[in-house]
């Protein structure tokens, strides 16, 4: 059995409307040898995600983090010691881990330990099968491609723009021939948006008049509003300008995660039907059998140099409550991402 120690971050209590490093406790402890129908799994990335929240606060049923326990995430993992038919040891894995140098994963049965452990597609790198071939890439891929639906030259807006979802999907979008506009949080956020990422013009939420900006930004209204922020003080105003048949993506509900009352209701819905708009949700793991043609045209992408896959990295497992706490700061460009271990 392996000698080193397992380190890990418990959750020490519920999340009390935002994220502090004081809500996880630092812990070693020894490496527990897998039973028959496990696999032990070296973490080598973690995936940072809004909604690790809702594990910490026990609301996501099975899913749910105890207090005391490693914090649940997905991770791309190598496998180190295998008691499960089809994986070997060296064996590179994504899927259901936690906040810790190993974990012990179980195939079938209930509970967070038989959450699915699927191999990485061969020479797919840990980063992007975590990132923009993952979850994140694909809620991008199919909320803009079978959701939104664009053309060329529709105006596409996008909020937390400068996010992981939203960064590859207002790229997506431009590659699709739209004009894209972004919203974040940030001036150097903003700013990053134009520069980098060649959206046509971007808003500063902090500082700038949503509203005046948008009317600006887009004088003939927007065709597609992707929500990622579930903002819906930022949805009202989209809708306001919504255009003859325009396409609402709801693909997230960030400020829900942590919130202690319901956000405030809409004030523009009339304008949906008055432009004969249409709103609709997306689940990526809905279009699981279509993750191929995604990565296919993502990839293509990527190796053309139209789409960049933006990620903001924290090396050391110590950093994880720090990087839970970024996205809850508006800090993240682009796939939050932790970096373990290279092997
Ligand atoms: N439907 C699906 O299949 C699917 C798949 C993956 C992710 N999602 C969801 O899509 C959204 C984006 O996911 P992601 O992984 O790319 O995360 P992300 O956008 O990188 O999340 C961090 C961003 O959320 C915004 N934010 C932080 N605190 C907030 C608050 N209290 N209220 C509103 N916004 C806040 C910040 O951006 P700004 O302040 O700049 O807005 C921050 O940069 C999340 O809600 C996620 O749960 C959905």
């Amino acid at each position: 059995m392996l000698s080193n120690p397992n380190r890990r971050w418990v959750l020490a209590r519920h999340l009390e409307g935002r994220v502090a490093a004081s809500d996880f406790d630092w812990r070693e402890s020894s490496v527990i040898a897998p039973k028959d129908g496990e696999m032990l799994l070296r973490n080598l990335w973690l995936s940072v995600d809004p909604t690790q929240v809702l594990h910490a606060n026990g609301e996501t049923g099975p899913l749910s983090t105890a207090i005391g326990e490693a914090m649940h995430c997905t991770a791309a993992s190598r496998v180190v010691e295998s008691r499960i038919p089809g994986f070997e040891p060296g064996d590179l894995v994504q899927g259901w881990s936690g906040w810790e140098d190993y974990t012990t994963v179980a195939r079938g049965g209930e509970g967070p330990g038989a959450f699915p452990v699927q191999k990485v597609p061969p020479g797919t790198p840990l980063n992007l099968a975590l990132g923009t071939y993952g979850a994140t890439g694909m809620a991008a891929y199919f909320g803009v491609v079978d959701v939104g639906r664009p053309r060329a030259g529709e105006t596409f807006v996008v909020d937390s723009a400068a996010g992981g979802v939203g960064s590859v999907a207002g790229q997506i979008a431009r590659i699709l021939g739209c004009r894209v506009i972004g919203i974040a949080s940030g001036s150097e956020r903003r700013d990053w948006l134009v520069r980098d990422l060649r959206f046509d013009g971007a808003i500063d939420l902090r500082t700038e008049d949503l509203e005046e900006r948008l009317t600006a930004l887009c004088p003939e209204g927007i065709d597609i509003f992707f929500l990622n922020s579930g903002r819906s003080s930022v949805l009202d105003v989209a809708l306001a300008r919504l255009r003859r048949l325009g396409r609402v993506v709801l693909c997230g509900g960030t400020s829900y995660y942590l919130a202690k009352e319901a956000p405030p209701g809409l004030k523009n819905l009339l304008s949906l039907i008055m432009s004969r708009g249409r709103m609709e949700g997306v689940l990526h793991w809905e279009y699981d059998q279509r993750f191929g043609e995604a990565r296919e045209a993502i990839g293509g992408w990527i190796r053309s140099g139209q789409l960049v896959s933006p990620e903001d990295v924290l090396v050391g497992l110590e950093h994880a409550p720090e990087a839970l706490a970024r996205v809850f700061q508006g800090a993240n460009r682009g796939k939050q991402l932790v970096k373990i271990a290279d092997r």
